[in-house]
């Protein structure tokens, strides 16, 4: 079998890599020749644990290859995957799928032989009918099929995300985009991974349900969270608590600064639109968007409010820019809304950040760039840990006191535990962390009740 893969972004490049991997011939083509170029000298464009020497190992055994030339990238293609971005469209949330449908043109005019055209990229309900439209209406005598395949790869895990996920969804509604499609999966079949066959509108709708689903997961516990803080309980107990249930589940229950991210936040934004258009809105992501918007300005006014409400002539150090650890991505990362308020209400800002400061840097403006957590701390204030990566796991905590000026210490994610860092001379602030007994207000009510 022989794939061509349009796109060498996160989802192209490492579903393109595995799948040479599974000994596949694979042609990776982006339009970015700049791109290209860094490729084919073994360079990676993106930061994704383990990539790197997965691309060098199928290059060099002679099944991956990078083009920026579709016509060959498609020469004797039985399925060319589409894996470009689609961002979200200015003015109305929808998807914007400008690059969806020029890749659909473009592989309409190098078609040669039969041929699967799959949709990888996220797209909305009807996209892989009109991209199937678009192609007939350009070539009527191509021998070709469409087949909807969303991703479910998470970026810093990307790799075994898609060699051993829980599921593959197909949509399809050809016997041979069903056969294709069952060929390129069938490594999985060794981990007996469930492949899904539906319709193209039904698997359009599942990645869109599975990232509302899990953003609005996050968001419930972070409003469980908000509530721990004024009733003295624990949201990591509750989480656990809750999520021994099997029917709740433990993933996806870990309070903090806000989803962020390339996905969620597109995604969710993509479904609230369509809902609504097809008059069916959901009103429960409608919710979830707007909390996690409020809850990333939220993170910067604990900060001002815990350094008296005002932060001129004050240094925060930020430990943490992209949206989690294990990724240089900063797309719709909390800390892009966190910075700037903090500078807005006076802060001097000493930032690091493993991967992402090259990056973040393109997007943030007046932050010192530090090399490492111990160089950000010097003469800070407070610290604000917004990504939780391993780096930061660790952190000789008495050093870092030494080095500040004041004991702010703001956990966005947890990683330390207040009494410890209470007995180093810290004044912590986790998420979700409340006192045990400080509920006053909340037993008001109880004690009205007449015995
Ligand atoms: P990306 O922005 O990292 O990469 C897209 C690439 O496509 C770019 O390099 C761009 O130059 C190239 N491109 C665009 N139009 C092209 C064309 N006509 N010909 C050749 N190359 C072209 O995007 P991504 O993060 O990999 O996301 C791709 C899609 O996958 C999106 O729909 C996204 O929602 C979905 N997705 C992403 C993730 C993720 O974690 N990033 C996970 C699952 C699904
Ligand atoms: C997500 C989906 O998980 C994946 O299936 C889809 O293909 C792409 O979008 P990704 O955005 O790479 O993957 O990372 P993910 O691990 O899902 O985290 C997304 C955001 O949610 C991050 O900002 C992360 O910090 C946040 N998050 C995640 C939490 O705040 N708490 C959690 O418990 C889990």
């Amino acid at each position: 079998m022989r794939i061509a893969v349009i796109g060498a972004g996160y989802v192209g490049l490492v579903s393109g890599a595995c799948f040479s991997d599974f000994g596949f011939e694979v042609v990776i083509v982006d339009k970015d020749k700049s791109r290209i170029a860094r490729l084919e000298a073994g360079k990676i464009p993106i930061y994704e644990p383990g990539l790197e020497d997965l691309v060098a190992r199928n290059r060099d055994a002679g099944r991956l290859s990078f083009t920026a030339s579709l016509p060959a990238a498609m020469k004797r293609a039985d399925a060319v995957f589409i894996a470009v971005g689609t961002p979200t469209r200015r003015g109305d949330g929808f998807a914007d799928l400008t690059y969806v449908y020029a890749a659909a043109d473009e592989i309409a005019r190098c078609l040669a032989g039969p041929c699967v055209v799959v949709c990888k990229s996220t797209v909305p309900i009807g996209t892989n009918r009109e991209v199937l439209r678009r192609i007939k209406a350009i070539r009527p005598d191509a021998a070709v099929d469409v087949a909807s395949n969303p991703e479910f790869l998470r970026e810093g895990s990307a790799i075994e995300d898609f060699k051993r996920p829980d599921r593959v969804v197909v949509g399809a509604e050809s016997e041979q985009a069903r056969a294709v499609m069952q060929s390129l999966y069938r490594p999985l079949s060794l981990n007996e991974t469930p492949i899904l066959f539906t319709g193209l509108e039904t698997a359009e709708l599942i990645k869109y349900a599975a990232n509302a689903f899990l953003a609005t997961k996050i968001t419930f516990i972070n409003e469980v969270a908000d509530l721990c803080e004024r009733v003295g309980a624990n949201v990591q107990e509750v989480a656990r608590g809750i999520g021994l249930d099997r029917r709740i589940g433990p993933k996806f229950l870990h309070a903090g600064p806000g989803y962020g991210g390339s996905c969620f936040p597109k995604d969710t934004l993509a479904l609230v639109s369509t809902a609504r258009s097809a008059g069916a809105p959901i009103r429960i992501v409608e919710a979830v968007v707007d909390v996690n918007e409020a809850r990333k300005r939220a993170m910067a006014e604990r900060v001002l409010a815990a350094l008296d409400g005002d932060l001129s002539g004050k240094t925060v150090a930020v430990l943490g820019l992209t949206f989690k650890p294990n990724t240089d991505d900063m797309r719709e990362a909390p800390s892009l809304v966190i910075v700037p308020a903090l500078q807005a209400a006076g802060a001097r800002i000493r930032a690091h950040d493993p991967e992402g400061m090259a990056e973040a840097a393109k997007l943030l403006d007046d932050v010192e760039w530090c090399d490492g957590p111990y160089h950000a701390a010097e003469g800070s204030d407070a610290i604000v840990v917004i990504t939780e990566w391993d780096a930061y796991r660790a952190l000789d905590v008495v050093r870092l006191k030494r080095l500040m000026k004041g004991d702010a210490f703001f956990d966005l994610r947890n990683i330390y535990k207040t009494a410890e860092m209470a007995d180093r001379g810290f004044r912590h602030f986790g998420i979700g962390i409340g006192q045990p007994g400080i509920a006053e207000k909340v037993a008001e009510p109880l004690k009205s009740v007449a015995v």
